[in-house]
């Protein structure tokens, strides 16, 4: 599990003085220069991770072709249209710590006949492979998918690595390729991304950086591309604020990958030994600190960017925050290694501060999982045998769906503050982008618990006339969605925006997040 020292009220305060300038109005000031153009914001940026832990896979994804669940050949049926919906653009499967003591070869072939494993991190309950390479990779192309498949370093061989790969992606009459063919799958499949490992440092095997760096040019070595699509080696990264890792990893092995990961989880408490916070019933003050917590992303990126800077400063080897998002206290009454935690809009908040810092580094930061898709951790989507909700940052990724693959736009902001006690935190955050269907989108975040704010922003280099939009917001700090009331926090159309004069005025409830588009 990851680490954080703790530094934060002196980092948070760094982080906020680089997101964004302080004003001493109480309104927002945004200056959009669409006449500017950035660098472009990869989809992947919003891809998602699924791990063989607790109810993610089994029963929120996977209920099998014989389920009474309504499913096609074995997949759930409302999650599967909920996924198509989302647009996920890459997904990484199968750990996480899983990953690294999971073998291939148990998951193919007749699932009768599939053997059992324990999953030792994982609520240490019997895996019995009916998931495995075919329907993960078959899942991936009926939803459109690109696959991020993390090899096992920790407990694996390298023979067992490269055969994974001959066997997912070689188009020859090569032994593992025929075992395929002899599974049932002809053609190989598309894996542009594959992690080398998983949290070498610690459940991936305790490991040096210096060991993991040359564990991963040993591993780069012998996986190839067996067709014309060369797969993304992503090295295993840092966790939070382990600036060394990366520095040891890029001096070691930034020659060889193409990306280097990054892990970092807002916890509202900071304290991994301890109660990590609650997902719902909490007061002010882990309103605050969740969010003080998260806007710790943009710290961490600028310090490790600079490292990787030093060694690639043509910025070939991409960021990967492969795993990210709010770790809370399990639900009450569930097993607490399954980690299912309930998700509420400070959670869809915290999301979209997280996307705004990404896009701020696009030229650096290509790829991020949230952990995780369905009911673990910061879910998309929580199930409960055959029901499913959406959760509020189900709809936050939704609604920032035409910022994949965007251009950026450059934007100046001058925001209040939210204070809480004798710390404070930047109120307003704001993106914009051009969208690939050429509309100009805004998004814009008012992380105020109970007060309006208003943001007044000049267009330069836009002849804009109208802004249209949905908002997501909510009545409580906690407000969520059950099975009971599953539409009690969804995006509604947004009527707070007016342009005259050329400028456009935007007026954010408490606790809420926008996406307009400018026209
Ligand atoms: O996402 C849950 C776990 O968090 C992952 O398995 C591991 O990589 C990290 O510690």
């Amino acid at each position: 599990m990851p680490t954080l020292t703790r530094k934060l009220t002196a980092l948070v305060a760094l982080a906020a003085a680089s997101f964004c300038t302080q004003a001493d109005a109480a309104e927002a000031q945004l200056r959009l220069d669409a006449a500017a153009p950035g660098p472009v914001i990869n989809k992947n940026i919003y891809g998602q991770f699924a791990e063989h832990l607790g109810h993610c896979i089994y029963e929120g994804i996977w209920v099998g072709p014989d389920s009474p669940i309504p499913n096609t050949k074995g997949y759930r049926n409302d999650v599967l249209a909920a996924l198509k919906n989302l647009g996920v653009p890459q997904l990484r499967w199968p750990g996480g710590c899983f990953a690294d003591e999971y073998h291939w070869m148990d998951g193919i072939g007749d699932r009768s006949k599939r053997p059992s494993m324990f999953n030792s991190h994982w609520g240490g309950v019997v895996e019995n492979n009916h998931f495995g390479t075919h329907e993960f990779l078959d899942l991936c192309e009926m939803l459109g998918i690109e696959p991020y498949v993390c090899l096992n370093v920790g407990s694996g061989t390298v023979q067992e690595a490269m055969e994974w790969v001959e066997y997912m992606t070689s188009p020859a009459d090569s032994p593992m390729a025929n075992l395929r063919r002899a599974n049932g799958r002809d053609k190989p499949w598309k894996v542009p991304f594959l992690a080398v490992g998983n949290e070498s440092w610690g459940c991936g095997g305790n490991m040096r950086a210096e060991f993991c760096a040359d564990n991963f040019r040993r591993y780069n070595t012998f996986v190839k591309n067996y067709s014309d699509v060369k797969v993304q080696r992503i090295a295993c990264g840092a966790s939070a604020d382990d600036y060394d890792w990366t520095d040891k990893m890029m001096a070691i092995a930034g020659k060889q990958m193409n990306g280097l990961a990054l892990h970092y989880y807002t916890l509202p408490t900071n304290d991994w030994k301890g109660s990590k916070g609650v997902a719902t019933g909490f007061a002010e003050d882990q309103y605050f600190s969740t969010l003080r917590n998260t806007l710790q992303m943009e710290y961490l990126l600028n310090k490790h960017i600079a490292i990787m800077d030093k060694y690639d400063p043509e910025k070939k080897v991409a960021m990967v925050v492969d795993e990210w998002g709010i770790w809370t206290d399990s639900e009450p009454g569930t097993n607490p290694g399954f980690l299912y935690q309930q998700n509420s809009i400070r959670d869809a908040i915290l999301a979209a501060l997280n996307f705004h810092i990404f896009h701020a580094h696009a030229d650096r930061v290509t790829m991020a999982n949230i952990a995780q898709m369905v009911n673990v951790l910061q879910a998309m989507i929580l199930t409960d045998k055959e029901k499913m909700l959406l959760t509020p940052t189900y709809h936050v990724f939704e609604m920032y769906k035409p910022f994949q693959g965007a251009t950026s736009i450059p934007v100046k902001l001058l925001t209040p503050d939210y204070a809480f006690k004798d710390e404070k935190i930047p109120a307003v955050s704001a993106t914009a982008a051009r969208a690939t269907d050429d509309k100009v989108r805004l998004a814009l975040v008012n992380v105020l618990p109970n007060e309006t704010a208003t943001v007044t922003c000049a267009l330069a280099g836009l002849d804009a006339k109208s802004a249209t939009g949905r908002i997501l917001t909510a009545t409580a700090m906690d407000s969520h969605n059950t099975f009971a009331a599953p539409d009690t926090v969804v995006p509604q159309p947004f009527t707070g925006s007016v342009i005259a004069n050329g400028k456009l005025t935007v007026t954010l409830p408490a606790k809420s997040v926008v996406v307009l588009e400018l026209q």
